[in-house]
């Protein structure tokens, strides 16, 4: 194996790899080599830019640690989370729709009563959001939990200040007829971390960092396949052109403004049975 060339190499490397013990790793990883080989001849790609690509991720490692996770952005912005998100939640049509994560989950936030205000002093115009949780067959869930966390009127998630106090983030339990309603504040638009690598890519490409208003939920029920999705504002000009590819237009709804300028938004959740209780 010598005297390798731009085209021999791609099957010298498949060789070596070739008795790698884990089947499903050895799929990934055959054709991981290969897209990034036939990527690289494609492109033509220059030792310069290669050397601009190492530094890149370079920069998105440095930047990256317990609050702030560049990778899962950098996957955002190319589309790959949401890809994945799509490949994996395959289900009737009835379900409500899975989108991206996002950084700004936080494990073990603070546990309300129905009706409570989890704003919990977060800035931004008071919205009450109230539904249903129920499964394919139209039957309520109680006890479903929703895991809830949204941005502030800055655009900003709590963790994303630097007292570290929750905010406008919280779980609550759906009733004995599956209905769950909470106070919050208005959802706003907000532009992705773009202070970084992941941000300076996005400005190289004359792509914008905006994400359009929405809400968090993880909502999950024994039973169930669990579900994380946005519920998004329908007035919202970033609907088209998600940073992160996350729309869904069955995620979409009217956030009506009151006569005391709050709003209510109404949404309805429906889970998928989890395949092992069918
Ligand atoms: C979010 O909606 O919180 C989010 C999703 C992807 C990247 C950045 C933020
Ligand atoms: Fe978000």
């Amino acid at each position: 194996m010598r005297n390798l060339n731009a085209e021999t190499i791609t099957d010298a490397v498949l060789e070596r790899q070739k008795n790698t013990p884990s089947p499903r790793l050895k799929v990934i990883m055959t054709s991981l080599v290969q897209h990034l080989h036939d990527f690289a001849r494609e492109v033509k790609l220059t030792e310069a830019e290669w050397t601009q690509g190492i530094e890149f991720l370079t920069r998105v490692g440095h930047i990256t640690d317990d609050k702030r996770q560049e990778f899962i952005l950098l996957s955002d912005v190319l589309g790959l989370s949401m890809l994945t998100v799509a490949m994996n939640n395959d289900k009737p049509a009835q379900c409500t729709e899975a989108t991206v994560f996002g950084p700004f989950h936080v494990d073990g936030a603070p546990h309300f009563e129905l009706g409570a205000d989890i704003s919990c002093g977060a800035r931004g115009i008071p919205c009450v959001v109230r539904g249903t949780v129920r499964g394919l067959n139209g039957e309520p869930i109680a006890g479903a939990s929703l895991d809830v966390w949204q941005s502030d009127e800055d655009g900003l998630y709590d963790v994303q200040h630097p007292d570290g106090e929750a905010r406008a983030r919280g779980i609550l339990h759906s009733d004995a007829e599956g209905r769950y309603d909470f106070k919050s504040i208005l959802a706003v638009p907000y532009a992705i971390p773009h202070d970084g690598p992941v941000g300076d890519l996005l400005k190289a490409m004359g792509r914008h960092p905006w994400r359009p208003a929405h809400l968090h939920f993880m909502v999950q029920a024994p039973g169930y396949q669990t579900l994380v999705t946005h519920v998004f504002r329908s007035d919202d000009p970033y609907l088209d052109s998600d940073a992160v590819f996350g729309v869904r237009q069955s995620l979409i709804a009217d956030w009506k403004r009151q006569d005391d300028g709050s709003y209510v938004v109404e949404y309805d959740f429906v889970l998928n049975p989890a395949p092992d209780s069918q």
